[in-house]
């Protein structure tokens, strides 16, 4: 599974970049404004630069023309931008469009099956089910992964399945179990990953041990 930083915080992309930990990177309008962007294709470039993998950038427009217009100017920004689309009716439109050209596209907002299915018809690269969120309304976010799936598989659908809205280290391991493609973390959560108190404790009794050997 692809691990991808879900933030537009360029401290901790390069932090989790230096440790070979992020394939790609997905923002959002509000992400976006927590960082108080005012140059916004600057900074799509520049997270660009900062990692390997692809840049989910998402359009502001909900009209068809408004859309690939915003699509068109993310996707010359730089060849790994991956325009992030809405999962509305004029989105899916769009997301048909620039697949017909080309763009890699990510359907956001996805809550159900069949909203997959149909991003996936229209030529998605990336659908993003948001667990945390169906979690949040007593819907069992992971149930969502593991049906998509079993979905696209039955259909031999490439459209990667990029689990969204991860709120913790669980939701990580079991994104890997349901054969998620992707996983979007926050940084807290990357770090989280590397934790163990278990791991704490034996360090440093090694280290104890080590000392009182080698003390005389
Ligand atoms: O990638 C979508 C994600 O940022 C949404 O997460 O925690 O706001 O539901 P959250």
């Amino acid at each position: 599974m692809k691990f991808f930083l879900d933030t537009a915080k360029l401290s901790e992309i390069k932090e989790a970049a230096d440790l070979g930990l992020v394939d790609g990177v997905t923002t959002n309008p509000s992400l976006m404004a927590k960082e108080h962007i005012e140059d916004y294709p600057a900074h799509y470039v520049a997270i660009c630069r900062a990692q390997p993998g692809d840049v989910s950038a998402e359009v502001i427009a909900t009209d068809y023309d408004g859309i690939m217009r915003e699509a068109l100017q993310l996707a010359r920004l730089h060849p790994q931008i991956v325009v992030k689309v809405p999962m509305i009716k004029d989105g899916l439109k769009a997301i048909r469009a620039l697949s017909d050209e080309g763009i890699k596209t990510n359907c956001t907002l996805i809550f159900s099956a069949a909203q997959a299915m149909l991003a996936a018809k229209a030529g998605a690269t990336y659908v993003s089910p948001f667990i945390g969120r169906l979690d949040d309304h007593a819907h069992d976010g992971m149930a969502l992964i593991r049906q998509i799936r079993t979905i696209f598989d039955n259909y031999l659908i490439e459209t990667q399945i990029l689990a969204a809205s991860i709120r913790h280290t669980l939701h990580v391991t079991q994104c890997m179990e349901a054969g998620a493609d992707v996983a979007t973390l926050p940084y807290s959560v990357v770090m989280g990953l590397l934790k163990h108190p278990l791991t704490d404790v034996g360090l440093a009794k090694f280290l104890a041990d080590h000392t009182a050997a080698t003390k005389k």
